[in-house]
């Protein structure tokens, strides 16, 4: 079978290093080095408005923020289509008709729909579409015909929706759609990685994000100020790995080059983090190897950004010509749909 790969991101906010390791390195590694037939990355702006219907303006400026931070950090136009969410009308043609296969009842049990009702204060003002998005989400999927979706851990339950929609449309109809692999990250920090200040994941709403825009100035203040062993006060003093947000940062950034260039006493990451726990190796020292690191990834997404930002027309173009170009895709597969469910009226 042919890979198609389709993904992601609810335009509401610059990208940060939490979707940096957790999806867009994934996906700019299957950009590359992956078996496809098809890709497409999807600006969900429909998706967004469904809890910021009042907000058009947050998303309508955040639509070119997304663009360009995909575009900077590596995705190339010429191998992946990215496109806007509402510029394909046949993925709400599509949501209409898996409306009729899902129960509110099970989309209200999600866990990851629980929660965001939950951290919105929606439970009794839920706004319809808000409790739709993962029906709506599996019409983006299947109106591609896509198999491969590289998401974020807390996407896997909405995920679950989609296969359960692909079983009941296969067994209601007739067999057209395959069942869809969600993609995460292998390394756990990287699925999940938390915030600047250690309490959750790296996000927007918590204030705890690294920005792929930040300026370096920016990121070394965040970096000098993230949360690490409030009971190593001297530097002799032993200090835990564990719920130390520089080491898990480490983790999920370093490798034994970051060494050799900017750290050469330490052979790799275990041996400075054996150092650590003894005793001996201060915050700073870490903290100034972890700026660099982060540095040395964002100069060159920092500088394509300043390329892009004087060409906003060419990244417009990019995200038209993709929208017009996933409309036409989407549109012979709905064909198809139609056909399956017997609503192809005009060639009976
Ligand atoms: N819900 C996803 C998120 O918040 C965004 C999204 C919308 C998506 N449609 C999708 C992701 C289809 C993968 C496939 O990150």
């Amino acid at each position: 079978m042919k890979n198609i790969i389709l993904t992601g991101d609810r335009p509401t906010g610059n990208l940060h290093l939490g979707h940096y390791v957790g999806s867009l390195k994934t996906r700019i590694e299957m950009q590359n080095n992956f078996e496809y037939d098809k890709y497409f990355i999807m600006i969900a702006d429909t998706q967004a408005l469904t809890d910021n219907a009042h907000d058009i303006n947050k998303i309508r400026n955040n639509i070119i923020q997304v663009a360009i931070d995909y575009l900077s950090a590596g995705i190339d136009p010429n191998k992946v289509c990215i496109f806007i969410q509402s510029m394909v009308p046949e993925l709400f043609e599509l949501t209409a008709y898996f409306m009729n296969l899902v129960t509110v009842s099970r989309l209200q049990r999600n866990p990851t729909i629980k929660e965001e009702i939950k951290q919105r204060g929606f439970s009794t003002s839920l706004p319809i579409g808000f409790l739709n998005y993962p029906v709506s989400q599996a019409a983006d999927i299947l109106a591609f015909n896509a198999n491969v979706v590289p998401v974020g851990e807390d996407q896997l339950p909405v995920i679950e929706v989609t296969n359960e929609i692909v079983k009941s449309f296969n067994s209601s109809y007739s067999q057209i759609f395959n069942e869809v692999k969600p993609f995460v990250p292998k390394s756990k920090v990287c699925a999940r990685l938390p915030g600047l200040d250690g309490k959750v994941k790296m996000s927007k709403s918590a204030g705890n994000a690294i920005y792929l825009c930040d300026d370096e100035k920016t990121v070394k203040e965040k970096i000098m100020s993230a949360y690490t062993d409030p009971t190593h006060i001297k530097v002799s003093d032993p200090g835990k790995i564990e719920g130390n947000i520089v080491f898990s940062y480490l983790d999920a950034f370093a490798n034994d080059e970051h060494f050799k260039k900017y750290l050469p006493e330490y052979k790799n990451l275990d041996e400075l983090k054996s150092h650590y726990k003894r005793g001996g190796l201060g915050d700073v020292k870490v903290k100034l190897f972890l700026n660099n690191i982060i540095n040395d990834l964002l100069t060159p997404i920092r500088n394509k950004r300043k390329e892009l930002e004087q060409n906003i027309d060419s990244v417009y173009e990019i995200l038209f010509n993709g929208s017009e170009k996933a409309s036409k895709f989407a549109k012979e597969n709905l064909k198809n749909v139609k056909k399956a469910m017997g609503i192809n009226y005009k060639i009976l």
